[in-house]
């Protein structure tokens, strides 16, 4: 018994234990990468960032004047900072895949440059003991059905800015989305139709150079998976396993993540391999690909495998079998 009394006192408001950190919302990774930009004052500054990573962010660092000089990234997802003696503001970092490699671990404990901890495909930040000026962010968009929502976190207030609503690229993410739904639920309608709409919902958040917040829907679609967040845990985990034990380890990156969400694939000659899978109905993405400014081996052999609750085992089995059979490609 904690409280002053000698039983338990019952009623009343919920009490909470402090956070003692900052929260913010948005409608995209690279909005939350921007609003951080301007907390941490990094704009015309110097930033270390992997050689692995989206062009998306390094358009978003370009726009800000940030100089940035690259850090290698290795085929375990993991890198050596230890050599490197550039003189910086701020470290970014990326939990790929949801992946803390003991290199990611190290930074997060000990890092004295302060950090920019790239989550894209997870749902919680992962545990942070350095006490320098730290921002997280996610990108619920990428591994979920919800349209446009981001989490940011940081350890300092963010800064005070007023959000716009990107509505346009709400409605059109939706309408992509239940246009495939028709295409892949009902028969109805042409593939064509939802593909060339999720091409143009996503130029419009391309052009757009905005802090937005995550529409309202998008924050009733959030808490709908978060409702169902064990069993899509357990679901995700299950395919994981199933995908690393039907595949040689060299196939694959052997990630442990506490969400996962696609298992990184090594292929020798990954963009034949994902055409032979294309002729199957089977559409990998490459996250990453090389650079305009810099390059990294990852970016021309990875291709990701699904993991979400849309697969069950035979999905996966039947992406594995074909992997193994093209393995030599
Ligand atoms: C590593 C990484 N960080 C950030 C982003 C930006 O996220 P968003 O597309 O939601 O802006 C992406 C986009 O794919 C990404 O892959």
């Amino acid at each position: 018994m904690t409280s002053k009394s000698n039983s338990k006192l019952i009623g009343g408001e919920q009490e909470f234990a402090p956070l003692d950190l900052y929260f913010g919302t948005t409608n995209s990774g690279r909005s939350s990468l921007r609003w951080i930009l301007e907390s941490m004052r990094l704009k015309g500054k110097r930033i270390l960032i992997p050689d692995y990573l989206c062009q998306a962010v390094v358009d978003v660092l370009e726009a800000y004047n940030i100089e940035v000089s690259f850090y290698t990234v290795l085929s375990d997802l993991s890198f050596d900072l230890s050599i490197l003696s550039a003189d910086v503001d701020a470290l970014y970092v990326v939990r790929y895949f949801g992946y803390s490699t003991a290199a990611l671990q190290a930074v997060l404990a000990r890092s004295r440059l302060p950090l920019i901890i790239d989550d894209v495909f997870e749902i919680q930040p992962p545990g942070i003991s350095s006490e320098v000026h730290w921002c997280y962010f996610n990108s619920l968009r990428k591994i979920s059905a919800v349209a446009d929502y981001s989490q940011v976190i940081s350890n300092r207030p963010l800064s005070i800015i007023s959000k716009l609503y990107l509505n346009d690229f709400t409605c059109a993410k939706y309408l992509a989305k239940a246009r495939k739904y028709d295409f892949l639920q009902r028969g109805l309608g042409r593939e064509v139709d939802y593909l060339d709409q999720f091409v143009y919902a996503e130029q419009i958040l391309d052009t757009e150079q905005g802090i937005f917040e995550a529409s309202a829907k998008s924050c009733y679609v959030a808490n709908l998976f978060f409702q169902k967040l064990s069993e899509e845990t357990a679901i995700r985990k299950a395919n994981l396993e199933l995908a690393k034990s039907l595949l040689e380890r060299k196939l694959y990156i052997d990630i442990k993540p506490a969400f996962p969400s696609f298992l990184p694939l090594w292929c020798k000659r990954r963009d034949v391999v994902r055409k032979l899978l294309m002729e199957k109905d089977i559409f990998l993405a490459i996250h990453w690909p090389t650079l305009q400014v810099a390059r990294n081996n990852l970016s021309d052999h990875v291709l990701s495998l699904p993991l979400d609750s849309r697969y069950n085992s035979q999905d996966i089995e039947r992406v594995c079998n074909l992997l193994r059979s093209f393995a030599h490609e």
